[in-house]
């Protein structure tokens, strides 16, 4: 099987490219085999045509900054026509926070997105896009990334906190279920070799605020829980989404990588050799 990974240099496109070693892997500005801007229609035709992938799985993306709209939503659509156009299966990530966090229950695949930030805005766009240009695609959804060989973004801000190196507090009423980059990629892998069309909804199997996120990844890698402040995400001037759970029900019945929850992966006696002290610090 012939795959592409755009985003390759990224937390989740390395995770894939570690497991899936003869796929091709994209960077923007980082180190890969092929670089590629996926704003750029052309450039994206080329390189999947080069390629000639069995499969795509399109992780590209960008959080902030001017061009993060068109690389979130016109980037997704040329992977997606490209791929289309090859015949190629396509796996395309999302997030939990096309939810506006409102509904008081997980959210599930059939829920409408409702989006209440930039971010969110234009992965729900993206979205759309998607499926419009390859209805076959998998969606997948999912929430707060860690556990890699080094560590994510989420966890290098709370080693800071909790080393007293960055003044920072972390929300207790903003409810994810964070998901360990080796189960989400063993996932994504898996669902290349299935059929499964639209969103899925594919993340960590314990549900928790990101202040107690924040004090498991702290006390994980050897550090004082207790040094992390909590704040209310609710009292600040602009609306954030609260509780996106996301109920992965129909992933658990559909593949068999087990989603394993973040306590259980950081508490566990089974805990990952990823998270060793050494290993996050
Ligand atoms: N991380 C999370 O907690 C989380 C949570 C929910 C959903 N997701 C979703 O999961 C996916 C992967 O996230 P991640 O955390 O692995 O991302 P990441 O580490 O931030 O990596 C982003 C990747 O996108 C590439 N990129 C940025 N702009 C590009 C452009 N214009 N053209 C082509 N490539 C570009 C970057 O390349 P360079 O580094 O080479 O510049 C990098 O490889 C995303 O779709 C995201 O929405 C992530």
């Amino acid at each position: 099987m012939r795959l592409l990974v755009t985003g390759g240099s990224g937390y989740l496109g390395g995770e894939l490219l570690r497991r899936a070693p003869d796929a091709v892997g994209t960077a923007y500005t980082g180190s890969g085999d092929v670089r590629l801007d996926v704003r750029d229609a052309a450039a994206v035709a080329r390189i999947v045509e080069s390629v000639r992938p069995d499969a795509v799985i399109h992780t590209a993306y960008a959080r902030h900054g001017d061009g993060a709209w068109e690389t979130n939503v016109a980037g997704a659509r040329n992977v997606a026509l490209a791929a289309a156009a090859a015949g190629a299966r396509l796996v395309h990530l999302s997030t939990d926070v096309v939810f506006a966090g409102d509904a008081g229950r997980p959210y599930v695949e059939d829920d409408p997105p409702h989006p209440v930030t930039g971010y969110g805005r234009a992965k729900a766009e993206a979205e759309a896009a998607v499926r419009a240009a390859a209805p076959g695609a998998a969606v997948v959804r999912t929430s707060l990334v860690y556990g890699g060989p080094s560590p994510s973004p989420h966890e290098r801000a709370v080693l800071a906190a909790a080393g007293g190196v960055l003044d920072m507090a972390f929300f207790t009423d903003e409810i994810r279920c964070p998901v360990h980059v080796c189960d989400l990629a063993e996932a994504v892998l898996e669902l290349v070799g299935l059929a499964y069309a639209g969103p899925l909804h594919v993340a960590g199997g314990d549900a928790v605020s990101r202040h107690e996120f924040a004090r498991l990844v702290a006390g994980a890698a050897g550090h004082d829980p207790d040094r992390l402040r909590g704040a209310r995400s609710s009292e600040l001037p602009e609306r954030r989404p609260l509780d996106c759970r996301l109920d992965c029900g129909r992933a658990r019945t559909l593949l068999r990588t087990r989603l394993r929850g973040v306590r259980e992966v950081l508490q566990g006696p089974s805990r990952s050799t990823r998270h060793s002290p050494s290993a996050l610090v």
